[in-house]
């Protein structure tokens, strides 16, 4: 099997890739900059797969560095491109460090993937860049709409930054997948998602604050036009997540693609509420969680989840976790790094 580049390979999403990857048989190389990421999980990785991926410590924003890098892996077939921020509030505090970080670094790979014989490019895209589509649910076809924030223009000038390499690199692939709300760990719970200080998502505060880490969950709104008035969103378990990388990826290597630049939906096609998400932590858990209402987040749309009929007839990939199932596994690597 084919040498793969993973960047950012030791984050949440990358490192679940990983594992999916190497259990079927992929030879996995991983450049991370530990930004916000450990090197434990190589660990973790290791003792899921019983193989240690090749590991590199590595800035993308290092020209130099990424370019030697690929001087001495001229032989790697595919990358899939996690590597990049992605905390939305900082994004608007912090404008050119979310062009510097998730932009140049993307030029950079680019540069490098279409001197390959081999440039197949998997990358990390959001269902932010729909903004609040006007169809529920959001097809690959609706329209992309004025970024919300400095972070989600990223992954917007990112998809057009490909599709505009792909007109022209004669042997260049690339697959967007966007993302809906992903969560949940690994179900060893060797692996997970390690935020750091305060999480800003929904399902690692739910942990934490069942774990005793926060004192009381904010549910960010209850006068959205929603059945109960909170947000709705499309979570979808992590491992699912992963294997859609492994067969995107697949589709390239094999040929089989539609045209050298695709775009698909990763969700489950199901919406939840946020108050749903904390019943079904309460269901899975025995724990009752401390929560109260408080005011809208700026920048929340009201509803967002996938059509995935695109995913499921193209790539056939299916998300196969409920939500009960992905917030078990959240809650068992919470209760795994707290030795609770
Ligand atoms: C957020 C980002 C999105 C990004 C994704 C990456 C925003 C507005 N959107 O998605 O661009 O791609 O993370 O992971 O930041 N909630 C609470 N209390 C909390 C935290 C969240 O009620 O303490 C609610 C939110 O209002 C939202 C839902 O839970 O309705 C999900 O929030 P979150 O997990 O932050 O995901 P998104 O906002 O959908």
């Amino acid at each position: 099997m084919g040498k793969i580049l993973v960047t950012g390979g030791l984050g949440f999403i990358g490192s679940h890739t990983v594992v999916e990857l190497q259990n079927e048989g992929f030879e996995v190389v991983i450049i991370d900059d530990l930004s916000n990421s450990s090197i434990d999980v190589l660990n973790g990785i290791t003792a899921i797969t019983g193989k240690t991926p090749v590991f590199e410590k590595l800035d993308l924003k290092d020209k130099p560095k990424v370019q030697s890098f690929f001087k001495k892996h001229q032989d790697i077939e595919g990358i899939i491109h996690f590597a990049a921020s992605k905390a939305v509030g900082e994004s608007v505090q912090n404008p050119l460090m979310y062009y510097e970080n998730n932009i140049n670094t993307l030029v950079y790979v680019l540069q490098e993937l279409t001197g390959l014989p081999k440039a197949n490019f998997i990358f990390s895209s959001s269902c932010t860049v729909y903004g609040q589509a006007d169809v529920m649910p959001i097809t690959e076809n609706a329209p992309v709409k004025p970024a919300e924030s400095p972070y989600g223009n990223t992954k917007q000038i990112g998809e057009e930054i490909i599709q505009d390499t792909c007109k022209v690199a004669p042997s260049m692939k690339a697959i967007s997948l966007r993302y809906f709300n992903p969560i949940g760990a690994h179900p060893s719970a060797k692996i997970g998602e390690l935020p750091l200080g305060v999480p800003q998502n929904l399902v690692p505060f739910i942990t934490q604050t069942a774990a005793g880490l926060r004192d009381c969950l904010s549910v960010f709104g209850d006068d959205y036009p929603t059945p109960d008035g909170t947000c709705i969103r499309d979570y979808i378990h992590v491992v699912d997540l992963a294997k859609a990388h492994v067969v995107a990826l697949q589709r390239l290597l094999n040929n089989e693609h539609k045209a050298n630049y695709e775009t698909f939906n990763v969700g489950t096609g199901v919406g939840s509420s946020v108050l749903e998400v904390i019943q079904s932590f309460e269901r899975v858990s025995g724990v009752s969680l401390n929560y109260k209402m408080a005011p809208r987040r700026e920048g929340d749309v009201t509803k967002a989840y996938a059509d995935t009929t695109k995913a499921n007839s193209e790539l056939g990939w299916q998300a196969k976790s409920t939500l009960d199932d992905s917030v078990q596994s959240a809650w068992l690597w919470e209760k795994e790094i707290r030795n609770l």
